[in-house]
């Protein structure tokens, strides 16, 4: 399959990316789309024959259920009972990285959940995400449009990279502005608000909405990378104190201040660690094809997007 970018550089590209996409859709094919979390490759959340078309893109398992994107609530409750107790966050998050898990319609295809009675949703805010959504008038599957297990893409490039000649079509925008995927919370009915995945609406903004805990309930099936491997570059990453390993080529994954000599490469993010999310998954991937023996990433502070960061450095270490 031969696969196709379209820039949307001017507005006449993007009406015509936008036309293709939604023609491409409604065809039951896949098409990789820019959010403002990372890159995803959407099909017709209401088509299992096209959501099948993810898996084998991107040789996900079918275990793993995929988030459905929505343009509005009406579109959300097409799919969806929305529990009350998630109205608040709904208001404040959404349009947004924020993702919710509740009780599925029969309508949802039994593999965008993976069987189970619940779907993850959300209203993405990418202008172009939401424009193919309002047109084509269905919700999305949409999980990041990298091979599975590997980083996700932040960038059109990194899409190619990881899909080329699996996927028709690529509509082509700026990098993508978190850099990392979607907060997926779940509200337990006494109110507890259970965060599956962290991403960039931080534990400390979920917080007026309730008790917080981090991860799902031992037993039930939680979210993402809850596999421990994931996101992971081919480089062994190691998560320490920014040091080379004598006789290693050793390359580091700094976040500001002044760095040691030894390393072969350096990608500095930078101190503001909003910044240096976005950035992220693009230094991961340029230090994995420098040709190192390891990658070092020193370790953030656990607070704001910094949760969400050290779960990625810690999925990329991971080995099984
Ligand atoms: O930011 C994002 O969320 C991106 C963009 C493209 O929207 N999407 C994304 O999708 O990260 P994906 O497939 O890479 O991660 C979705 C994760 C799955 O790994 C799964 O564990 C979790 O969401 N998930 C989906 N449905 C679920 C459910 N019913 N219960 C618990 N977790 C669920
Ligand atoms: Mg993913």
């Amino acid at each position: 399959m031969t696969t196709r970018t379209l820039t949307t550089s001017t507005d006449v590209e993007r009406e015509t990316a936008i036309v293709r996409a939604v023609e491409t859709l409604a065809r039951g094919e896949v098409v990789a789309l820019p959010t403002e979390t990372v890159y995803g490759l959407a099909a017709d959340a209401t088509n299992a024959a096209a959501v099948s078309k993810i898996f084998e893109a991107k040789h996900r398992p079918f275990f793993d259920p995929l988030i459905v994107h929505v343009a509005s609530l009406a579109m959300a409750r097409t799919v969806a009972e929305i529990p009350t107790v998630y109205d608040p966050l709904l208001e404040c998050f959404w349009p947004g990285p924020l993702t919710v898990v509740i009780p599925r319609r029969a309508s949802v295809p039994d593999l965008v959940t993976a069987g189970l009675p619940t779907v993850a949703i959300r209203m993405p805010a990418h202008p172009l995400f939401r424009a193919v959504l309002e047109a084509l008038g269905k919700p999305l599957a949409a999980p990041s449009a990298n091979r599975f297990g590997r980083i996700s893409p932040t960038t059109a490039e990194h899409v190619r990279e990881e899909l080329d000649g699996r996927i028709p079509l690529i509509v082509a925008a700026e990098p993508a502005e978190h850099g990392v995927e979607s907060t997926i919370v779940q509200v337990a009915e006494d109110g507890l608000l259970r965060v599956l995945r962290n991403g960039p609406i931080t534990l400390e903004q979920l917080a007026p909405f309730g008790e917080v805990v981090e991860g799902g309930t031992a037993g039930l099936p939680s979210a993402p990378g809850q596999l421990k491997s994931h996101y992971a570059p081919a480089t062994p990453l190691r998560i320490g104190p920014g040091m080379p390993t004598p006789g290693m080529r050793s390359g580091l994954l700094h976040f500001g201040g002044s760095v040691l000599p030894g390393f072969s490469a350096v990608e500095d993010l930078g101190g503001d660690l909003r910044v240096a999310a976005a950035g992220l998954f693009a230094a991961m991937r340029r230090l994995d094809a420098a040709g190192l023996d390891e990658i070092v990433a020193e370790p953030v502070l656990e607070e704001g997007i910094g949760h969400a960061i050290m779960d990625r450095l810690r999925k990329a270490a991971a080995r099984e």
